[in-house]
């Protein structure tokens, strides 16, 4: 005894350090409240070992059940909820509370007189539930909040962890830290930006046993206004008054911004996104160049943002142009004509006078009056008929109006044309031609004597005979005018027979056979004149 006494002791002595490193199994063992456990042991039991179970949570040490040969004993306190495997001793504990929480001691008193001691920790866990992420803030601003979310959840011994779209969040150091409690962890996001909290974000609460996660959480960051940018319709300097114009203003913000126009810094009376030129023109801006702009405004980050200014002034289009001119019979080296054009709508800023599609310059025969509105010509001519056009120009229009000009003249002479000589029966033709505006009333004689019925300027005899030979006239008269021209005579000769003469060709030949004879003698002579010494005087 003494023996086994000493030699137990020594036992005791030398393993007292490293108790439960070799018969049971390293711990913690971890169980969810509720649940069963069963605690292994590591070395094969011998049908003659004493097992014996015991408990300890910091209190005194009870014991819980000890396995004899003869049977196992289970404690009253453990009673129903605690069992030892009588075969291999193991512990069974069903329906654990949290007060099992603590530290089970094996002893095995070895049929061979050892004493084997060991000691493992039992952690009866809680289960991981309600699981949410609150924020501190309902709503935040960009680059202005610090948003501190707060995942709190039921369960013992957890840890959390955060994701941002399936992404871990991890502190950075500046913006975001996280910060881990008891029962909650904190993500705090320092000058909260736009796209942050949109995750959505999930927060996970572990522990040993179980995992459970939040619900995804988002949480809406207001921002802007930013990239305001007025666009207008036309991108020209110069718009036509009550023309379907408008300047459209867009901002980045959340919430949508709403909008405020100036004109020169002076605030207009509109609202919305759209300022139309209706509404400009209305309140009577528009008249004088000017920038405009527009101001997005963010009711809930209470910033305010103008835009770049867009620089236009409202002109208005020419319209009722009126060209007048002579209303008088106008006659040529006689009459002047004043023309002018105005127009009833509209700032006139170029005057431009076509006639018949060619631009008019000043001359001594027209004169343009200061502001070109009108022209005066001195003394009309016959080439001054034509049709007139007069454009009137501003930034924004150009409209024309025309004017047919009629001025009389002539007759200023009259020619007869036709042939000297005809065959007897043979048809003859002369023409008349006498410029006139308008035609000249055409009377034709022959020996000085009215031909009655002939008052065209072609006149044809269907017949020559030979009293149709004699001295042919033709006068033109113009009535409006009041002026006449009388042609020079013209001679027909009827004939039986009629010497049909030199053609064209033979007479332009004959022609120019003289000429070149012509030149070959003067050739000669100042050639031959080359050839004559001439004696010299001195
Ligand atoms: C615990 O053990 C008891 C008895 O063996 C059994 O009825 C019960 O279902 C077990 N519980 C669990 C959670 O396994
Ligand atoms: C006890 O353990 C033995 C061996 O591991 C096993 O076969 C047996 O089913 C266990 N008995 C009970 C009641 O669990
Ligand atoms: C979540 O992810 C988005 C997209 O990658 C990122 O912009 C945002 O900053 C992230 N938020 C956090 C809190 O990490
Ligand atoms: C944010 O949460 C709201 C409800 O709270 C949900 O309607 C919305 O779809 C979520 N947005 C994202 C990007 O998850
Ligand atoms: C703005 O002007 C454009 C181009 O003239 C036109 O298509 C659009 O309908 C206008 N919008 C409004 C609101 O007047
Ligand atoms: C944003 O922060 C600035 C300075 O930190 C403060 O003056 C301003 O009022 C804040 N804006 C809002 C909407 O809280
Ligand atoms: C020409 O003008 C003068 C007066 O300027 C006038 O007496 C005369 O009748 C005019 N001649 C014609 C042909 O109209
Ligand atoms: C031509 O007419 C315009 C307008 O009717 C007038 O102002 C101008 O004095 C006239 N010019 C002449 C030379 O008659
Ligand atoms: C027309 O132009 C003149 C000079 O440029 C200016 O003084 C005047 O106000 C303008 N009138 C209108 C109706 O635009
Ligand atoms: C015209 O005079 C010519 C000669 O002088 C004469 O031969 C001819 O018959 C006259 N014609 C008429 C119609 O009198």
């Amino acid at each position: 005894m003494d023996r086994i006494g000493l030699s137990l002791l020594f036992l005791f002595a030398s393993t007292g350090c490293c108790v439960g490193s070799n018969i049971l199994p390293l711990g913690p063992v971890d169980v969810i409240v509720g649940n069963n456990v069963t605690l292994n042991i590591l070395p094969a039991k011998t049908s003659d070992d004493i097992i014996i179970w015991g408990f300890s949570n910091g209190e005194d040490p009870v014991n819980v059940a000890t396995l004899r040969p003869n049977g196992v004993h289970v404690n009253d306190g453990y009673k129903g909820r605690a069992s030892v495997n009588s075969t291999n001793g193991y512990l069974t504990l069903t329906s654990l509370r949290s007060q099992d929480t603590g530290d089970y001691t094996l002893t095995i008193l070895t049929a061979g007189g050892d004493t084997l001691t060991g000691k493992i920790e039992v952690r009866v866990l809680d289960p991981v539930s309600s699981v949410v992420i609150t924020s501190d803030l309902p709503e935040a601003i960009e680059h202005n909040s610090t948003v501190v979310l707060t995942c709190s959840s039921k369960g013992s011994l957890l840890t959390f962890t955060w994701t941002n779209n399936s992404n871990p969040i991890v502190s950075d150091g500046k913006r975001l830290t996280l910060t881990n409690e008891q029962s909650s962890s904190k993500l705090t996001i320092k000058d909260v930006l736009r796209y942050d909290l949109v995750g959505p974000i999930v927060c996970t609460a572990t522990n040993k046993l179980e995992r459970q996660s939040s619900a995804p959480f988002n949480l809406t960051v207001y921002y802007g206004p930013e990239d305001v940018i007025i666009k207008p319709s036309a991108t020209s300097q110069y718009i036509p008054s009550k023309s379907d114009f408008n300047l459209t203003c867009s901002a980045s913000s959340s919430p949508s911004a709403t909008f405020t126009w100036f004109h020169d810094e002076k605030e207009l009376k509109a609202t919305g996104q759209v300022l139309t030129l209706k509404v400009i023109e209305e309140q009577g801006f528009g008249k004088n160049i000017g920038d405009y702009k527009c101001v997005a405004q963010n009711a809930k980050t209470k910033r305010a943002v103008p835009s770049a200014p867009v620089r236009f002034s409202v002109i208005e289009p020419i319209s009722g142009v009126i060209f007048t001119g002579p209303t008088a019979v106008l006659i040529a080296d006689n009459s002047t004509a004043n023309l002018s054009c105005q127009a009833s709508v509209g700032n006139v800023t170029d005057r431009v006078w076509l006639k018949d599609g060619k631009a008019l310059s000043a001359s001594s025969h027209i004169v343009f009056s200061s502001d070109s509105s009108s022209i005066f010509i001195n003394m009309l001519k016959k080439e001054d008929n034509g049709k007139y056009t007069c454009q009137l120009i501003n930034s924004v229009s150009k409209q024309e109006a025309h004017f047919l000009m009629v001025v009389n003249y002539g007759p200023e002479s009259a020619e007869v044309k036709g042939k000297a000589e005809v065959k007897l029966e043979q048809p003859v033709e002369f023409t008349c031609t006498a410029l006139s505006l308008p035609p000249a009333k055409i009377t034709w004689r022959i020996n000085g004597t009215v031909i009655s019925g002939q008052t065209e300027n072609v006149l044809i005899l269907d017949k020559a005979s030979y009293k149709d030979s004699g001295k042919y006239t033709c006068e033109a008269s113009n009535a409006v005018t009041g002026r006449a021209a009388t042609s020079s005579s013209y001679t027909l000769t009827v004939k039986e027979e009629i010497d049909e003469g030199l053609s064209d060709g033979a007479i332009a030949g004959i022609v120019i056979a003289c000429l070149v004879a012509v030149a070959a003698s003067i050739a000669l002579f100042f050639y031959c004149r080359a050839k004559v010494p001439v004696s010299s005087p001195y």
